[in-house]
């Protein structure tokens, strides 16, 4: 089975720029309070959106390896909540990318990158980090936790220009293993309904409590709307060494 990664390709966004809506999405779920999530990152190839990321300190982003081809550049768009809306957004290059290095795209094992930003960011009410999860600890099953993200809203589209949020409940490993087989891993958490992400959403947090624990990484395909497969999340307590490396203690 091809694993569907959910970063919106850039041979679509030619396509897209016809269409009356642009890309923004997450499935069953409602807008988020303008600005209440004010470490979302829209990151954007050519002006249109690609993938989300958040903020993890006033310098780096934090997003889906899958989300860089290892060329094209990404900018960093902060504070942004309707992305037609240009009003109060801040543009940001990105100075270095570092992709995990053991990030394989067929199992999709690894699947994180963080962003240095060129300058640091102005922590204010519309641009701020969120932490992480500092230990690596398990993520109770059934707990229930927030996506994001401006991806589609159903398998096939469009994605929405407003912030949208889901509630998603963790899924343990033994059973996410007997789902996914050799697609789940201990890097990966595993999360059902009521809601999910799609294509454009990748990259985006897992949030649980005040906490990012997830990235956003794949789904089953074709199977945005009415998963029978979890949607599977890269586990961000399983890289605190790696991440510690790169971000330091910032
Ligand atoms: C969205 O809600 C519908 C109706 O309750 C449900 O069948 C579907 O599985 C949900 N989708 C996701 C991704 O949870």
């Amino acid at each position: 089975m091809a694993l569907i990664p959910l970063l919106l390709l850039a041979a679509l966004l030619p396509y897209l720029s016809h269409s009356a809506s642009v890309k923004v999405g997450i499935i069953n779920g409602t807008e988020a309070k303008p600005h209440s999530r004010p470490y979302m990152v829209s990151l954007q190839k050519y002006g249109s959106h690609t993938c989300g990321g958040f903020l993890v300190s006033t310098q780096f982003v934090m997003t889906a390896a899958h989300c860089w081809n290892g060329r094209e550049k990404l900018t960093a768009v902060l504070g942004a909540h309707d992305l037609f809306n240009k009003a109060g957004v801040v543009r940001m290059e990105v100075a270095s990318y570092y992709p995990h290095p053991s990030y394989n795209s067929v199992t999709m094992d690894y699947d994180i990158l963080l962003l240095k930003l060129h300058g640091t960011v102005t922590v204010g009410q519309t641009i701020s980090p969120i932490s992480i999860l500092q230990s690596n600890q398990d993520i109770p099953a059934n707990t229930i936790c927030i996506a994001t993200g401006w991806g589609y809203i159903r398998t096939l589209g469009p994605s929405s220009n407003r912030l949208l949020e889901t509630k998603v409940q963790i899924v343990g490993y033994r059973e996410c293993k007997i789902l996914w087989g050799q697609y789940a891993s201990q890097l990966k958490l595993c999360a059902v309904h009521p809601g999910g992400v799609c294509s454009g959403d990748s990259g985006g947090p897992l949030v649980c409590g005040n906490t990012a624990v997830g990235i956003s990484s794949f789904v089953q395909p074709g199977g945005c709307d009415v998963p029978t497969l979890p949607n599977v999340f890269a586990k961000i307590s399983a890289f605190l060494p790696w991440i510690k490396s790169i971000v330091g203690n910032a």
